[in-house]
């Protein structure tokens, strides 16, 4: 019934998906940004993966990887001085993999100004001491909100480890 390869088959007691959520706020300083005084796309993606791995650990407390980051896209420019804050919560958990959706938006000091600059789409694994992938607690979903964001997630999954076997055959 269980992954033959998870060190220990002990289901771990559900949680909530709304004790996962994270929010990070982050000043786009002078070292964040490129030559046109606009923040990196890889600064991004550092915070969202902090982001995201806060969340996968506050929904499991077991130690987590980043095994996979969807196609994302940059909406806006954000700029030195301006404000990203960045929303992240467990979306689905399988086995020991759980998809974490992050919602960038940019956020304007000057006028309080907000507008949605990226989502994406990250897949951790709850892994032990060895590196080994270990069961993460299912997920308790308790709003439509939340119920509609675990169908999505979980038809993004399939899409996603069909993407990964390609991948893998052209190696
Ligand atoms: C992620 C990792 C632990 C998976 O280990 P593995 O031995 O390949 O494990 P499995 O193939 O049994 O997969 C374990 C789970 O991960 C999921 N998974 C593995 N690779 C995945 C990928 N690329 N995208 C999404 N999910 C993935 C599997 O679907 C499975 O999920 P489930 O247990 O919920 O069914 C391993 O590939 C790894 O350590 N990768 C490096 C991670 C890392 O260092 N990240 C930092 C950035 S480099």
């Amino acid at each position: 019934m269980f992954h033959e390869k998870h060190s220990d088959p002990t289901v771990p007691t559900p949680r909530l998906a709304r004790l996962s959520h994270v929010e990070m706020t982050e000043l786009v300083l002078p070292q964040d940004t490129n030559q046109h005084g606009t923040i990196f796309g890889g600064r991004v993606l550092q915070w969202i993966d902090i982001a995201g791995a806060v969340a996968a650990r506050r929904h499991s407390h077991f130690k987590v990887v980043t095994a996979s980051i969807d196609e994302m896209h940059f909406l806006v420019p954000i700029r030195l001085g301006e404000v990203v804050v960045l929303k992240a919560s467990v979306n689905f958990v399988h086995r020991s993999s759980m998809e974490i959706g992050v919602r960038v938006e940019r956020e304007i000091p000057s006028t309080g100004e907000r507008m949605k600059a990226a989502t994406a789409y990250l897949t951790f694994v709850c892994i032990d001491d060895d590196g080994k992938p270990v069961l993460a607690p299912p997920l308790v979903t308790e709003t439509d909100d939340e119920r509609a964001r675990f169908e999505a997630a979980s038809e993004r999954r399939a899409r996603r480890l069909a993407h990964r076997e390609a991948l893998r055959g052209r190696a």
